[in-house]
């Protein structure tokens, strides 16, 4: 059989996966949901673990509307008037109305001239990346930026690349002092909300030193920051990292339909002429279906609750209960990051007991993320706890009372 030395090579690979505690294992399948009952949110039921029920706080639906009633027969209405898939590519008659709806209403909530739609936030930072990396262009990036972005930039082949350290505005300064006068463009891309720890870019700083150095560039600075983690999950109205830093002169932000609006796909906001050379040029939108005309209307139907006060109760509640939740668990006696953002970073700064932590949380019914070595630097392993808007108040002191009975 032509795949057997593939096999021993992949058992081979898989093996030192193991080795170095990365590999991801069995997947749990979700077999029911159990929707939210008075004051008791959703519960989970896995294949395998009988009839136990489990609470997610590893979900990216911050505001539960992957659920919501009004989104799911959004969807289901769209689906009825024009099927379940695209059939073709945007400019091959793949293009729907909703398709047009949606970007406009995530231009308008981004404050940006216009929108493009991807099928996921992950092709939508490489759909962007590669036209707007020349082969005369330098970019920099923070070192801790999401995997799309590091691929992003390998298949766009820039001049040059440089790396900053985390957050370090004064490092990313002297990268573009570095960077002036070798190229004729220069990109600076950022995490938004970054998503092992929930902490952010100084914005005003970022945005500040792309205009301070724009003049030393023939074709000038161009600032992207992805900020699926922020997007209806941070701020006020949900208005993510710009919100939060009150900095919203970012020239492009890249976002999913994922996590905060509960759907799926990606897309990019910026100006008419960027989009409009995207839509020419942007290989992961011209040669990859759309999301479905009923992603696309149940995303809409998101952004229009966000977009209301019945979205802005749902963050209000959810920071609520993420300030109760960190406080309690800071009594416990667990050391956690500071900030409102949902991501709830418990440093537990020990492998072994992140595992037991973990293993501990599933056994009592709560599915929460370990992240250690070499994941997170040694020293900082941690668990990541995510509060969501369709948790109730009773969840989480019921997610308190199992760590609580946490033996080391
Ligand atoms: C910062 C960031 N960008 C992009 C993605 C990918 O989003 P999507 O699932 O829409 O591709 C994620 C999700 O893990 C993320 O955290």
């Amino acid at each position: 059989m032509p795949l057997q030395k593939m096999n021993r090579w992949a058992s081979k690979a898989l093996e030192e996966l193991s080795k170095n505690g990365t590999l991801k294992g069995q997947e749990d399948v979700i077999e029911k949901i159990q929707k939210p009952v008075q004051d008791i949110g959703p519960r989970y039921f896995i294949k395998g673990e009988a009839d136990r029920e489990f609470i997610k706080m590893d979900s990216n639906s911050y505001l539960g509307l992957s659920l919501h009633d009004d989104v799911i027969q959004a969807e289901e209405n769209a689906s009825r008037e024009f099927g379940v898939g695209p059939g073709s590519v945007r400019f091959i008659h793949g293009t729907y109305r909703p398709h047009i709806e949606l970007e406009k209403k995530l231009a308008s909530f981004h404050a940006k001239e216009a929108a493009i739609i991807y099928s996921s936030a992950y092709s939508a930072v490489c759909g962007i990346l590669s036209p707007l990396i020349s082969p005369e262009t330098i970019v920099i990036s923070d070192e801790l930026n999401h995997n799309c972005i590091i691929n992003g930039i390998r298949i766009a082949k820039p001049q040059g690349k440089e790396i900053y350290s985390h957050l370090d505005m004064d490092d990313l300064e002297a990268k573009m002092k570095k960077s002036s006068g070798h190229c004729r463009r220069l990109l600076v891309v950022t995490d938004g909300v970054f998503s092992m720890r929930g902490d952010y870019p100084d914005l005003r700083k970022f945005v500040a030193l792309a205009k301070k150095y724009n003049e030393d560039f023939e074709e000038g600075i161009v600032t992207v920051m992805d900020d699926s983690h922020g997007t209806g999950a941070y701020g006020e109205t949900g208005r993510g990292t710009c919100e939060i830093t009150h900095e919203f002169d970012v020239d492009i932000i890249v976002s999913t339909l994922g996590k905060s609006l509960g759907v799926n796909g990606g897309y990019a906001v910026t100006s008419h002429k960027i989009v409009k050379y995207l839509r020419e040029t942007s290989p992961f939108y011209i040669y990859s279906n759309p999301i479905t005309p009923g992603e696309a209307a149940a995303a809409l139907q998101s952004l229009i609750i966000l977009d209301s006060s019945t979205g802005k109760d749902m963050l209000k509640g959810m920071r609520k209960m993420v300030t109760f939740f960190k406080d309690e668990l800071r009594k416990i006696g667990y050391e956690v990051l500071e900030g409102e953002h949902p991501i709830v970073a418990v440093m537990i700064r020990d492998g072994q007991k992140t595992t037991h932590l973990v293993d501990h949380l599933k056994k009592n019914g709560v599915l929460a993320v370990g992240l250690k070595y070499p994941v997170v630097p040694k020293g900082d392993e941690c668990i990541r706890f995510q509060i969501g808007a369709a948790h109730t108040p009773k969840d989480i002191e019921h997610v308190l009372s199992v760590v609580e009975k946490h033996e080391d």
